[in-house]
């Protein structure tokens, strides 16, 4: 879905930026880049869908080179979440909001109203309300049906649940993981929310100074702690812990796992009184 062969950018009068990136994301993962603020993150995340372009090397998005395919043609194959909904929601109510880039890229009428209330449905939005006055869950949800209504194939979230509580993450993260599953669209997520990554993602690239420092399915990497040092990660919880219990826990990754470990380690009495309370 998308491809990096030897891909270097630098922003003008600044330093490179990225160097010699290559990596390959296929149809339907659901992937996590992770890092320090300033690796490079967002700047990977644009080059992906041509708001950004290699100054050398290929971004190939669905077998179309970034460089010479125009954006709007780009746009209808990757929906793009800002971190910020503020930077994304431009419309003065929600319905207006959710239809403007199915109208940019076309959609017929009919569809278009089709879909607005298909999103106000699954997102539990009101078509008339002023987004700017809504809470910042209600607005990353406008932001999030607005992208998802235009039906990308590749959705990319760049640190989607900053702000958000956790519930308003939950539901967002749980519905995109919904389609991930069922409708086989791909997903890009910026993250340095371990727990988040831990619970969604299924391989994670691990990134720092624009190099690509590891790439591997989640729970291998979660349980490398060198090399999240490395890149200024802190370690989710749960691994961290199971870590530090020794190689009794080795594949011990969630709370339930963790939860079980214990009471192998410590007999079954124990155990028993742990679930009685649950
Ligand atoms: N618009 C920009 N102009 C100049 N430099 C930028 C711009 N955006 C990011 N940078 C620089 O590029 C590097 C990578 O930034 P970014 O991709 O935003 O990292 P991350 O998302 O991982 O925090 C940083 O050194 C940052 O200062
Ligand atoms: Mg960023």
């Amino acid at each position: 879905m998308i491809r990096f062969e030897h891909v270097s950018f630098g922003y003008p009068n600044g330093e490179t930026t990225i160097e010699d990136l290559s990596f390959h994301i296929q149809k339907g993962d659901f992937v996590a880049l992770i890092g320090a603020n300033g690796a490079g993150k967002s700047t990977i995340s644009r080059l992906c869908n041509g708001l950004l372009r290699p100054l050398s090397g290929r971004v190939y998005l669905d077998g179309q080179d970034t460089l010479i395919t125009p954006t709007s043609q780009l746009a209808k194959k990757a929906g793009f979440l800002f971190q910020n909904p503020d930077r994304q929601i431009c419309e003065n109510t929600v319905e207006a909001e959710i239809a403007f880039s199915m109208k940019v890229q076309g959609w017929p009428a009919d569809k278009i109203r089709e879909r607005v209330a298909a999103a106000l449905e699954t997102f539990d939005l009101q078509g008339d309300w002023f987004p700017f006055n809504r809470s910042r869950g209600e607005r990353q949800r406008i932001a999030l049906a607005g992208v998802l209504a235009c039906e990308p194939e590749l959705l990319i979230l760049d640190e989607p649940t900053t702000g958000l509580d956790y519930l308003e993450c939950i539901r967002i993260m749980d519905h995109i993981k919904m389609l991930n599953l069922e409708k086989k669209i791909t997903v890009l997520m910026v993250s340095h929310d371990m727990e988040l990554v831990q619970d969604y993602a299924g391989r994670v690239l691990v990134l720092s100074g624009g190099k690509l420092l590891g790439d591997g399915p989640v729970k291998e990497i979660m349980k490398n702690e060198p090399l999240l040092r490395q890149a200024r990660v802190l370690p989710a919880q749960i691994p961290s812990l199971a870590l530090a219990f020794g190689d009794r826990f080795a594949d011990v990754f969630t709370i339930r796992e963790m939860y079980e470990a214990i009471c192998r380690e410590k007999g079954r009495g124990i155990c028993r009184a742990g679930r009685e309370k649950e």
